[in-house]
């Protein structure tokens, strides 16, 4: 059994569609071992404790970052996390934390990357005037929005979109598109070409 590590900030939707991916059998031989949050205020928190995970906040607010991170490594430590996945968790991490956990730290951002990195990439997908949006499920590295594709999923941008309704299009496909990464990742039938993931096989071929 896989012990995921679920990070949030906020509203944590993405979390329970990984626990409802686990509770009904899409997502098996995984369970959520700890929530962890930099932010007492996130909804995600109450909601975490709502379905009995084990869930704690480590306040980053006026923190040094890697001191941050160093007690956010100790706490996945302490609960034995295989498998950690950023859902919504706004904070850039630090070496320290993707050294703790190589191959092993997934982030979900609201775009089709290497498009848009960064804050509010719904609206800058909008100022840049693309017809298609998405998001990406990806590895973590040093850079930030950067480190190996596992998953994407594209919408359509739809005139009349603003920020909000795009969003929530995106928001749609992110729910299942979380558990599909991270099966693939357990399945471990794949390996790292360069900066590119591929499926054992296609590897093999
Ligand atoms: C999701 O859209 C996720 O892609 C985004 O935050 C939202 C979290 O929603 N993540 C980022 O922007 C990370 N840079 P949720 O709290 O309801 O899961």
């Amino acid at each position: 059994m896989t012990r995921l590590g679920i990070l949030i900030s906020g509203r944590g939707s993405n979390l329970l569609a990984i626990a409802d991916a686990i509770a009904d059998g899409t997502l098996p031989d995984a369970e959520i071992a700890v929530v962890l949050s930099n932010k007492a205020e996130a909804a995600g928190v109450a909601r975490a404790r709502e379905r009995g995970f084990p869930t704690h906040v480590i306040e980053s607010k006026g923190r040094i970052r890697a001191e941050h991170d160093a007690d956010m490594v100790a706490r996945l430590r302490e609960y034995k996390v295989d498998l950690v996945c950023l859902a919504g968790y706004m904070r850039v991490v630090t070496p320290i934390f993707v050294d703790a956990f190589p191959q092993r730290l997934l982030n979900m951002h609201p775009s089709l990357l290497p498009a848009f990195p960064g804050l509010h990439p719904q609206q800058q997908a909008l100022d840049y005037g693309v017809r298609v949006a998405g998001t990406t499920v990806h590895f973590v590295d040093e850079e930030l929005d950067h480190g190996v594709i596992i998953v994407q999923r594209s919408v359509p941008v739809l005139d009349g979109d603003d920020a909000q309704t795009l969003a929530a299009r995106i928001l749609e496909e992110e729910h299942t598109a979380y558990s599909e990464a991270i099966a693939r990742v357990l399945s471990g039938k794949y390996e790292i070409r360069g900066r590119c993931y591929v499926p054992r096989d296609s590897a093999t071929k």
